[in-house]
């Protein structure tokens, strides 16, 4: 079957009565549009590095609270969610081998941090990271110090058991300072890294390229879009020269509050908008093409993101909505054959912009507050449960591929938009897994992902909608019961995560909480309330990808 018939069989047929019941029409077979086989740590975390006590605490003070979370995640893939340090403040921090604490940043009257220390009592404390993390490390480019850059190198090499150390990248966002070119970044960064391999020995390629935040000019032909500081153009301009780029890295950040007008911008039904989302995370796709076919299946990651960048937004990015908004992207961005997400946590920074909304404390956009901070106390968010979703639907399979099949790709790539026939504005998604070590594993999805953006708050009167997803064109026998497991709250400004539910249990305190509840259901008919979304279990073998965890 062609491309262009799949499209059309996929997106052409359903039929939408309103937003209250979609009927996916199949083939139920892998789609030519399905991903490569997914990453287990697909959902990742990256923490600045002046925040990381903060977040992970140290020998004498350990963060339970974050330990907790992360071996949650760890349970129910058995790979951990890996973790970059790095942010702008790596770019200003600096290894003093003498100093007695992990961490010191130094912040001046006006609470300005001007820079951060760390010494051996930080990787003391990265090592309580759940076993198996990998770690990236972002090394500071912008003081243009190779000595500098080198040392934060070898003491994270000498500091952490060489397994544990996945990574280095070199400066963070250099498209916003220095006025690098792809040239002038690619001589230097391709240097240092060539130099630090060698000096400490490393069995190349162990270095994440670019690491840049600037979005991809639209369309391609636009002017200056090929000049652009990016993996693409930093790639031609040589920066692998010597072999030692093993991924490439960009930055996402959709919404901003750094200045009043992207502020006014940055709303929660913008941000809890499929056809948003997807035509945004859609600019990366020939950078992702370009970069795997350079360096391999697994080597375009959106290094570091969030959704309202200057450190996220008050009722928009610390709700259940931003659990709906990490949910769809991160599984859009699977789709789009991105290896790996890493969610960005830390604290405002002072000095990021003159015109900023936030000043001091812990981030809007957090998925939780391991302290007490000046925004509120120790505090589990909404969207963590998100990446809850996200780790069952991989659980431990190793050969699951997600393809997104409502409203589906056009023949050309790109997603399908409300102009161009999507009936729901963007409200309603659906997601298959499909995976080969599985009998029939390329005839049938073994797991369908089914979300409700339509927005729907708890401060609302009205009886709550809900829409009605046929899925029965996707199952061998309708008549089987499949399983569903409900990510959901009360509505998508609850900011509460004792009330959100992800099978049934909150974890606000960091632990399962309530009775686990799996839903079955029989005739193929899955009805999802506004401002929910689903795990739906078709086909599992125990030994492949049943989504083992449970309570
Ligand atoms: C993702 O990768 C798979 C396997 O390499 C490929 O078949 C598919 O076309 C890619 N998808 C996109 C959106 O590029
Ligand atoms: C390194 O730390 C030691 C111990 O705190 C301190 O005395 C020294 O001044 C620090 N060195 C630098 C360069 O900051
Ligand atoms: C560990 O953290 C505690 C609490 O923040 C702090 O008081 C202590 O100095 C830290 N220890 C080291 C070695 O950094
Ligand atoms: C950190 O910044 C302060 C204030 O600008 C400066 O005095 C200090 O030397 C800096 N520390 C390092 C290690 O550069
Ligand atoms: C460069 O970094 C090294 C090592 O941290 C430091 O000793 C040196 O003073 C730095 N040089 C400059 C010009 O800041
Ligand atoms: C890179 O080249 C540009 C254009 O010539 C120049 O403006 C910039 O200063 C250079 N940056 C560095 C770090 O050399
Ligand atoms: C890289 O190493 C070479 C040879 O050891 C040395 O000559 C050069 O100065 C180093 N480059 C930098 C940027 O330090
Ligand atoms: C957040 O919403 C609450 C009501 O839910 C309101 O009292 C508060 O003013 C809002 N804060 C901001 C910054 O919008
Ligand atoms: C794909 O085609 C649609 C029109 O059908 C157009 O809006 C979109 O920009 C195209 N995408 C690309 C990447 O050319
Ligand atoms: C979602 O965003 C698209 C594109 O901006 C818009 O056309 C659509 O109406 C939005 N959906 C809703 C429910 O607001
Ligand atoms: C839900 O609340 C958000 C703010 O928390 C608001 O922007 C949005 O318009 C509300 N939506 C509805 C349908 O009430
Ligand atoms: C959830 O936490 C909030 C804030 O601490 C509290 O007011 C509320 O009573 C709690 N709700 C439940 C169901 O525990």
């Amino acid at each position: 079957m062609t491309f262009k018939k799949y499209a059309f069989l996929a997106v052409g047929l359903p039929h939408v009565l309103g937003l209250s019941s979609l009927k996916l029409s199949g083939p139920p077979s892998l789609p030519s549009t399905a991903s490569h086989a997914l990453h287990p740590a697909l959902g990742s975390f990256s923490i600045e590095t002046a925040f990381f006590e903060e977040f992970v605490g140290n020998t004498s003070v350990p963060n339970t609270l974050t330990k907790n979370l992360l071996e949650n995640l760890k349970a129910r893939t058995g790979t951990p969610a890996e973790v970059r340090i790095g942010g702008i403040t790596a770019d200003s921090t600096y290894w003093n081998a003498s100093q007695e604490v992990s961490l010191v940043n130094f912040i001046d009257s006006t609470g300005a941090l001007h820079n951060t220390t760390i010494g051996p009592g930080f990787w003391e404390s990265v090592k309580l990271l759940p076993e198996g993390t990998k770690v990236v490390m972002n090394l500071d480019l912008h003081d243009l110090n190779y000595t500098g850059a080198l040392s934060v190198a070898e003491s994270a090499l000498k500091g952490l058991p060489r397994q544990q150390l996945e990574l280095f990248e070199i400066g963070n966002e250099p498209d916003h300072y220095l006025r690098f070119t792809p040239q002038n970044y690619s001589a230097i960064w391709g240097t240092w890294a060539k130099n630090i391999s060698d000096t400490l020995a490393l069995k190349a390629p162990t270095f994440q390229v670019a690491a840049t935040v600037e979005d991809p000019l639209w369309p391609y032909d636009a002017p200056g879009a090929s000049s652009q500081l990016d993996c693409v153009s930093v790639l031609a301009a040589g920066a692998n020269k010597q072999g030692v780029v093993r991924s490439c890295s960009e930055h996402t950040y959709q919404y901003s509050v750094c200045d009043p007008p992207r502020t006014a911008v940055a709303t929660l039904p913008n941000l809890v908008n499929h056809t948003r989302l997807a035509m945004y995370l859609d600019l990366w796709q020939p950078r992702i093409k370009s970069v795997r076919k350079q360096l391999g299946p697994h080597s375009f990651v959106v290094g570091e993101y969030n959704s309202v960048s200057c450190s996220g937004k008050n009722n928009v990015s610390n709700t259940f909505g931003q659990a709906l908004w990490l949910l769809d992207t991160t599984l859009y961005g699977a789709s789009l054959n991105i290896s790996r997400m890493y969610i960005h946590q830390g604290g405002p920074l002072a000095l990021q912009s003159s015109t900023q909304l936030n000043h001091g404390g812990l981030s809007f956009y957090d998925l939780w507050y391991p302290v007490q901070n000046m925004n509120g106390p120790v505090k589990v968010f909404p969207a963590y449960s998100a990446y809850l979703f996200v780790a069952e639907a991989l659980g431990h399979s190793e050969s699951s591929r997600i393809a997104n099949i409502y409203p589906g790709r056009q023949a050309n790539g790109s997603s399908i938009t409300t102009a161009l026939g999507d009936e729901s504005e963007g409200q309603l998604v659906a997601y298959g897994f499909w995976d080969d070590k599985l009998p029939s594993g390329r005839e049938y999805p073994s797991k369908l992902a089914l979300l409700n953006l339509q927005i729907y708050n708890q401060t609302q009167s009205i009886p709550r909608p809900s829409a009605t997803f046929d899925i029965s064109d996707y199952l061998k026998n309708p008549h089987r019961p499949v399983t569903v497991r409900r990510l959901t709250a009360p509505g998508a400004d609850v900011k509460e995560a004792n009330v959100t539910t992800w099978a049934g249990q909150n974890f606000a305190s960091g632990v399962a909480a309530g009775k686990f509840v799996e839903e079955r259901v029989s005739g193929g008919k899955i009805t999802v309330k506004a401002s929910e979304a689903v795990l739906v279990t078709v086909y599992c073998s125990p030994t492949v990808n049943c989504p083992s965890y449970r309570h």
